[in-house]
């Protein structure tokens, strides 16, 4: 086993909701898979006051529920004793801070991880800038051994002046390059693949362009409400919790261009200009190209679902946004003319995430007239909750007459793979100690997704619109409907299909 991987993963935020479903499973998941060394620690921090043995109490539950793999007596054993738990309030005490790190250091020694250390900030987007000023305070980071990585959830920042402040101040502290902001979709085993797609096969890349791609789609459809986060909800809107980083991180990894080579600056390089290329909204695109929905009571096998408004800690005449759909445009070369559709709501009557890009049809001349009936060459990369792909391509039907009908190259990896992928958040870890950022997003990915969304905000505050307009478990509001139709097109639904 590598040793550059023995560290400790120092987790502020230890008692809430992200480090029990998906952090503290995700690393259980790493260790059963023996991807970790046998000498990973985890230090959990909050501000609650319990004894380390409590907290693994705690975490069998979740470990139980949420990791890929079931556990037992032994596995159970050998990973709930490197965790522990501190108490302090890190949104201040400073002298906690100062037990954390001699807490660390006897950890390290007797561990033996060397002074590698991943904070990883689970906490409030307020809490961030405090915590690593005082983690730089006390000398916590850039300390002369081994290396000491700062994980950083989103939301960063909730607009584009307060990520740049936020940026700003954080990057006074520490250097760009032990900065790692997640965003989880980039963890995502099918996401990873869209390289692999379009890079890896001759067929794809000479026709990945304006010259035969019709038009792209991106859709994230979530049956879930916003549970019991209505109070950061009522800030974020879906604008800012899926638009502004998950939906345009899918559209960089679409419309790059080709890296130079897979380094991750390389990488993060390309998917910048592509936030560079995207076209602004004005208060016309915005009237023409944008539907904004908010889900109102509604009914799913007959249980009964609260309207958003109704939602626990949202207001009763909330504006909030919990679906998008819009259609935009990356104005560079490679791109120019062809119209990128997005769509992404919560409560919606499936869960799918899936990208379509469908090519252009031969120009009408060139069909045979037995060819009346062919249809778009489509790829469909299907992201959640079923993984895989398929090309959907134009064949004869078998018999006497010479018919066509549509016909689907299918890849489902979940079927050969048995659900097997890696939890993006297991992937994420382990990529940010092995130092590898490309899954990571750079301040300047940010910056311009913030413009994006800033010029999107802009026309919302201009205008009120009439919530709720679609009810909890259906397929969102109609105007979202007529947005493509009036082009002449249509939206794919693949996953109900
Ligand atoms: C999170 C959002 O970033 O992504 C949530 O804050 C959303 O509101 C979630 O539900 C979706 O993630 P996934 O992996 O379930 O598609």
């Amino acid at each position: 086993m590598d040793n550059e991987l023995s560290s400790i993963f120092v987790i502020f935020g230890g008692t809430g909701d992200l480090t029990k479903r998906k952090l503290i499973p995700a690393i259980f998941s790493l260790m059963y898979e023996e991807k970790l060394p046998e000498n990973f620690t985890i230090v959990s921090i909050g501000r609650r006051e319990k004894t380390s043995e409590e907290y693994r109490e705690e975490l069998y539950d979740s470990v139980d529920k949420f990791s890929r793999f079931s556990l037992n007596a032994e596995s159970w054993e050998k990973f709930s004793k490197r965790i522990f738990y501190k108490n302090f309030d890190f949104t201040s005490d400073n002298e906690g801070y100062k037990d954390l790190d001699s807490f660390l250091v006897t950890m390290e020694n007797k561990y033996l991880t060397g002074g590698k250390r991943l904070y990883y900030l689970a906490v409030a987007p307020d809490f961030f800038e405090g915590i690593i000023r005082n983690l730089k305070n006390n000398a916590m980071i850039e300390k002369a051994v081994g290396w000491q990585r700062i994980m950083i959830e989103k939301p960063f920042g909730s607009s584009l002046e307060t990520a740049r402040i936020l940026n700003k101040n954080i990057s006074k502290l520490v250097s760009e390059e032990d900065i790692f902001r997640i965003d989880h979709y980039l963890g995502k085993e099918m996401i990873q693949n869209i390289l692999a797609i379009r890079f890896g096969n001759s067929l794809f890349e000479p026709l990945w362009n304006a010259n035969y791609i019709d038009n792209i789609q991106i859709t994230s459809n979530e049956l879930l409400g916003v549970e019991n986060r209505g109070a950061y909800y009522e800030k974020s809107g879906i604008l800012k919790d899926m638009l502004q980083n998950h939906l345009l991180q899918m559209l960089t990894m679409i419309a790059m261009e080709p890296p130079v080579d897979f380094e991750p600056e390389s990488i993060r390089d390309e998917k910048v200009k592509v936030l560079r290329s995207l076209r602004p909204f004005t208060a016309e695109s915005a009237k023409e190209d944008i539907v904004r929905g908010q889900y109102g009571a509604g009914e799913v096998n007959d249980k009964k679902l609260l309207g958003y408004r109704d939602e626990d800690r949202v207001s009763k005449t909330s504006n909030t946004d919990t679906f998008i759909a819009l259609k935009t445009y990356i104005d560079n070369f490679r791109w120019g003319g062809v119209p990128i559709y997005i769509r992404a709501g919560k409560r919606m009557d499936n869960k799918s995430t899936e990208i379509v890009i469908q090519f252009k049809k031969l120009p009408g001349i060139n069909y045979y007239k037995d060819f009346s009936e062919v249809v778009h060459n489509l790829l469909v990369l299907k992201i959640q909750p079923q993984e895989g792909f398929f090309f959907q391509i134009n064949a004869k039907k078998p018999g006497s007459e010479f018919k066509m009908e549509k016909v689907q190259l299918d890849y489902c990896q979940s079927c050969k793979y048995l659900n097997d992928s890696p939890e993006a958040y297991e992937k994420l870890l382990l990529e940010a100690i092995r130092n590898n950022s490309s899954l990571f997003t750079r301040w300047d990915e940010l910056e311009h997704s913030w413009k994006f969304i800033e010029s999107i905000e802009k026309q919302f505050k201009a205008s009120t619109p009439k919530f709720p307009n679609y009810a909890a478990g259906t397929p969102g509001p109609k105007g979202a409907i007529d947005l493509i139709e009036k082009d002449g097109r249509q939206w794919w639904n693949t996953e109900s299909d």
